[in-house]
């Protein structure tokens, strides 16, 4: 990582909505190392915050119990603060499609809330943290990640430039190796259960970003941003089939039983569309949506190219991980980082 990011973090105020979740911890831990002021995490469960607290021991880390569909709470929260993640989200497909009210009112009115705490509190920046589900959505996890988006991609519209300097920025990418509710480390525990792993489709791709690489996305296109902006990944992508061989590899014995694709699950995941193309950019090994053309400059994106891209980008397009790789990726982010 370039050294001109841990000194642009360095004393900054920061507060994470959702900071108790698998990307909140991991962010946490990489802004202290960065010599941040204050990381104040926001999230709704006692336990998870005690459990955080007692596992990373740092006097610059603050919990805030409050839930983002609480405007009030939240602006309470962001006073002094620099710079805002927006983490907090309902993410399970399954339990959206059941409760897709509560999912609106989380990730929909949740993040207006934030949008709207953030222009109270003036705060520097505001980055949102999306997902390929959001991206032409079959699911309503995936529309409510839309409206996420476009929420702060259009949040400057409510900026009075001699009131506001806040900058909303949006960024969107696959599936974190790992993550809570993850299909490898699921399908780990099936096969140490001795249980059958649940197959949807041999064909099935996913779009892969381990935590680390999502963490460096994250760090790098905040630093970048100049607002309005989504930010997606150069990402590989993997193979059901694929992740099911290098399983039986490792283990030996797997067994699997084929449940279907599910309701609101798509066969690829989408991270931009064709039409999104026509205003997205490559910008240091990062594609940049932009709103409009005349912010593809060097001025603000050093070295920006248009993309050449003519099909959507799409989890089955792109380059796969192959099995070998999974194997490797596989036994260092779940099986030896466990036994050491
Ligand atoms: N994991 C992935 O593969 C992936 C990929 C792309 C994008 N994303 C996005 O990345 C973000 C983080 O994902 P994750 O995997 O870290 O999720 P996670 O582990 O489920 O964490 C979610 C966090 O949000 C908090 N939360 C939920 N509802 C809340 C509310 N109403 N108010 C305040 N806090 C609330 C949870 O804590 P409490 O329950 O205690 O409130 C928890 O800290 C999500 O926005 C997700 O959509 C994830």
């Amino acid at each position: 990582m370039p050294l001109i990011i841990p000194i642009m973090l360095k004393g900054k105020k920061i507060l994470i909505t959702g900071g108790t979740g698998s990307l909140g911890q991991a962010l946490t831990k990489r802004l202290l190392d960065l010599d941040v002021d204050t990381v104040r995490i926001f999230s709704r469960n006692e336990n998870k915050q005690i459990e955080m607290e007692s596992k990373l021991h740092d006097d610059r880390l603050r919990f805030f119990i409050g839930d983002v569909r609480d405007f009030n709470r939240l602006t309470r929260a962001l006073e002094d603060i620099d710079i805002v993640f927006h983490a907090a989200a309902l993410k399970h497909v399954p339990k959206i499609e059941y409760n897709p009210f509560e999912a609106i009112k989380t990730n929909v009115i949740g993040s207006q809330n934030v949008i709207d705490a953030c222009l109270h509190e003036n705060i520097e920046k505001a980055v949102c943290v999306g997902t390929d589900k959001a991206v032409s959505p079959l699911n309503t996890y995936g529309a409510t990640k839309l409206l996420m988006e476009k929420l702060f991609v259009t949040a400057s519209n409510y900026l009075r430039k001699d009131r506001h300097r806040t900058k909303f920025i949006a960024l969107r990418y696959g599936n974190v190796l790992g993550s809570s509710g993850s299909v490898i480390p699921k399908f780990i525990e099936k096969i140490k259960a001795k249980e059958k792993i649940p197959i949807t489709d041999l064909h099935m791709t996913r779009f892969s970003i381990t935590m680390d690489e999502a963490l460096d996305f994250i760090i790098k296109s905040t630093i970048a941003a100049n607002g309005s902006e989504i930010f997606v990944p150069k990402l590989h992508a993997y193979s059901l089939d694929d992740v099911k061989q290098a399983l039986i590899e490792l283990f030996g014995d797997v067994k699997d039983e084929v449940i279907g694709i599910r309701s609101g699950e798509k066969l690829h995941e989408i991270l931009i569309n064709a039409d999104e193309l026509r205003y997205t950019w490559e910008w240091q090994n990062n594609y940049v949506i932009l709103k409009s053309e005349e912010f593809a400059n060097e001025k603000y994106y050093p070295n920006i190219i248009k993309t050449k891209f003519s099909d959507s980008y799409s989890s089955n397009n792109v380059e796969k991980i192959s099995k070998n790789e999974l194997k490797k990726i596989i036994s260092s982010e779940f099986l030896l980082k466990k036994s050491s």
